[in-house]
């Protein structure tokens, strides 16, 4: 314990001296954050600064970085060291930047792709902190209410609904009300959530010490003496969920945000960290998610950076000395070389190495090691629909819902996924439904008297594989067919929960694997990267998938340095950032949350003692 104290320490001391002897220029300040200034509607200035398309005049000159992909891992490490003054080049294959925090709007309805609600934003945490930072405080956030997701278990027929409320006290309270014969279980995993969420930031240390000392601290067991978060991240879902209790509806609230893997082969950590992430409340950033990328783009390009769209790199650029020196990108028949002297790739693991790199340079043992610790995780499927007429006419709702056809998790996505492409469509077994309009009180300033649903699942990549050199939207009558038999039992299950949806429909479209491959250059579909399967969460696996990578130069950033979510790509940003910059920056956001919060409270004692008088 004092050990690693001791190190920790070292290593803020260290980092802090080198950086104030450096006098590297702080990236955070409080004083960057403005109030937030009001929504700009005019889609063709919003167009200006999320779909800048890429010509050579644009490229900025003397560039420090270059980042690949949009997303918010790359936009996060982008506007990190746009602040601590490098000069960046955002590049993004798409037409409008984002990534998966991009919006698109059909015949006058607007979709979110990868944003739903997300948490821990409340006043002072953490990442809303961090989020100011990026965005100057320019983001505002709406607070969902505190029923926030609904789970229902829907097994022949006997319907359960669970409620999940948010609340430091009440999430706990209302979980035992649901079950008031588990009140020991629900604490004790709630127990289990408090040490992850408070011991997460060991985890993340790993990836900022040299890999050695990072290796040293588990192998010794020094690491384990120390806190048992290094377990606990190894632990599958189901053993912990068993040991807690046999009620399998619990089972099932304790590892309900599905994304692909079964709890079997999940990491316990991963499940209670999603759950504690929306303790403090849930949240959507007002304006739609598209907002985030806006406010990025402009801090990027304050700094002398700029973010292009249109920009597919098609080549990471290697010296003979194996050192990344820039890229090269597909503009038309031309591949158009741009040099910097560090490239940030936040397009995953697999584009970057399997695809970006030389071929001579991917086939190097350390590059292979590196691969062999992920793999390719589990492809989405989403239906969006849209309707004309209001929140209130549908009987629709801000809370989102969680459908699950039975309370056996391992079994049910056992079964699923190997299913036959043929059998897969009509025995969906789980899905989220939610409706972004219902969410953002500005949807009906921007769309009046429209709403829309989205509907998620998770879906093997076999079942669309043999369509994949077809053309987007020219893909043919069969691969239609195939899709549509997925949308309309995914739309039924959901008319099944809203019956009045039905007859006020007149918009859908339905994402496959290959839609997200198309738009998100989505590795095989998997939107949240490498699969979050429990070798990855390893302690040892945490400390070997870092940001550095066996390139000298080229860096890892986005979803799959820490965690999907936006939270976790952001997170994946931050670490980066660290990395290129050599300085640990959580540092200032730490230093910048107690400052905040000593604020605070001055201000609450004077208020205090004003009513006194
Ligand atoms: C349907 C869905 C629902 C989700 N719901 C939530 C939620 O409710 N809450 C939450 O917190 N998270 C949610 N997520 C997850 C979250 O959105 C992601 O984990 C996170 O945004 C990933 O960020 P990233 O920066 O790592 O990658 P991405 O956002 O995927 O960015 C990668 C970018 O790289 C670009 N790119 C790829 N190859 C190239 C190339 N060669 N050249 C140039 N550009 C390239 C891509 O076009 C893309 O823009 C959801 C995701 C999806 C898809
Ligand atoms: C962010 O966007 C809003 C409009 O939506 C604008 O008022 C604000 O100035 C932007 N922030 C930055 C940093 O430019
Ligand atoms: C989950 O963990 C338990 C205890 O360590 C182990 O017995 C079990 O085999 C694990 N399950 C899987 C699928 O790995």
């Amino acid at each position: 314990m004092w050990l690693l104290l001791f190190l920790v320490f070292v290593l803020i001391w260290a980092g802090g001296t080198s950086w104030y002897l450096l006098r590297k220029p702080s990236p955070f300040t409080v004083e960057s954050v403005r109030p937030a200034g009001p929504l700009e509607l005019d889609q063709r200035k919003r167009d200006k600064v999320l779909k800048q398309g890429f010509t050579k005049e644009k490229i900025p000159k003397n560039l420090d970085a270059i980042v690949i992909g949009s997303g918010i891992g790359g936009m996060t490490a982008a506007a990190t060291m746009a602040k601590a003054g490098k000069r960046v080049l955002v590049l993004e294959q798409h037409d409008v930047a984002g990534g998966c925090c991009h919006t698109f709007t059909e015949k006058g309805f607007e979709f979110d792709v990868g944003l739903h609600y997300f948490g821990q934003l409340h006043e002072n945490g953490l990442l809303k902190v961090a989020l100011d930072q990026i965005t100057e405080g320019q983001l505002e956030f709406v607070e969902l209410p505190q029923h926030f997701d609904s789970i229902v278990i829907d097994d022949s027929g006997k319907r359960r609904d669970y409620a999940v409320l948010s609340g430091k006290t009440e999430m706990e309270q209302n979980l035992k009300k649901h079950f008031p014969d588990d009140v020991k279980a629900v604490e004790e995993f709630f127990k289990i959530m408090k040490v992850t969420a408070r011991k997460i930031h060991y985890l993340a240390i790993l990836k900022l010490i040299p890999q050695w000392l990072a290796l040293f601290l588990l192998k010794s067991g020094i690491a384990d003496f120390c806190s048992s978060i290094f377990r606990l991240s190894g632990s599958n879902a189901t053993e912990v969920n068993n040991r807690l209790t046999t009620n399998k509806d619990l089972h099932v609230i304790f590892s309900y945000f599905f994304y692909g893997v079964s709890p079997k082969d999940s990491s316990c950590m991963i499940n209670a960290l999603m759950l504690h992430h929306f303790k403090r409340g849930a949240y959507y950033p007002k304006g739609g998610a598209s907002e985030i990328p806006f406010n990025i783009t402009k801090v990027i390009q304050k700094h002398g950076g700029s973010v292009l769209v249109r920009a597919p790199v098609s080549r990471i650029l290697v010296d003979k000395k194996g050192a990344a020196y820039g890229v090269t990108v597909k503009k038309g028949d031309e591949h158009v070389e741009i040099c910097a002297p560090v490239i940030i790739s936040n397009c995953g693991i697999f584009n970057t190495f399997q695809k970006l790199l030389p071929p001579e340079i991917q086939v190097k043992p350390e590059i292979q090691s590196r691969l062999d610790m992920m793999r390719p995780g589990k492809a989405s499927f989403l239906v969006f629909s849209g309707f004309d007429a209001t929140q209130e006419e549908l009987d629709i709702v801000p809370t989102s819902i969680w459908l699950f056809k039975s309370n056996d998790m391992d079994a049910m996505m056992d079964e699923f996924f190997s299913m036959s492409k043929d059998e897969a469509p009509e025995n969906i077994p789980m899905a989220l439904i939610t409706f972004p309009s219902a969410k953002d009180p500005t949807s009906q300033l921007r769309h009046p008297g429209k709403s829309c649903m989205t509907i998620l699942t998770m879906v093997n990549y076999e079942w669309f594989e043999e369509w994949r050199d077809t053309r987007v939207r020219k893909r043919g009558e069969d691969y239609f067919h195939y899709k549509m038999r997925f949308a309309s039992c995914l739309f039924d299950w959901a008319c099944k929960h809203f019956p009045k949806l039905r007859d006020k429909l007149v918009f859908q479209e339905a994402a496959t694997p290959l839609t997200n491959m198309h738009y998100l250059s989505c590795n095989r579909g998997a939107i949240y990267s490498a699969d979050h399967n429990l070798e990855r969460f390893y302690a040892e696996a945490m400390a070997r998938n870092r940001c550095d990578t066996p390139v000298k130069n080229l860096y890892l950033s986005g979803q799959d340095i820490f965690s999907c979510g936006v939270a976790g790509a952001l997170h994946g940003g931050l670490l980066c950032a660290s990395s290129v910059l050599s300085y640990p920056v959580y540092i200032d956001l730490l230093l910048i949350k107690k400052k905040l919060k000593r604020k605070k409270a001055a201000e609450a004692e004077k208020l205090a003692k004003q009513k006194q008088q």
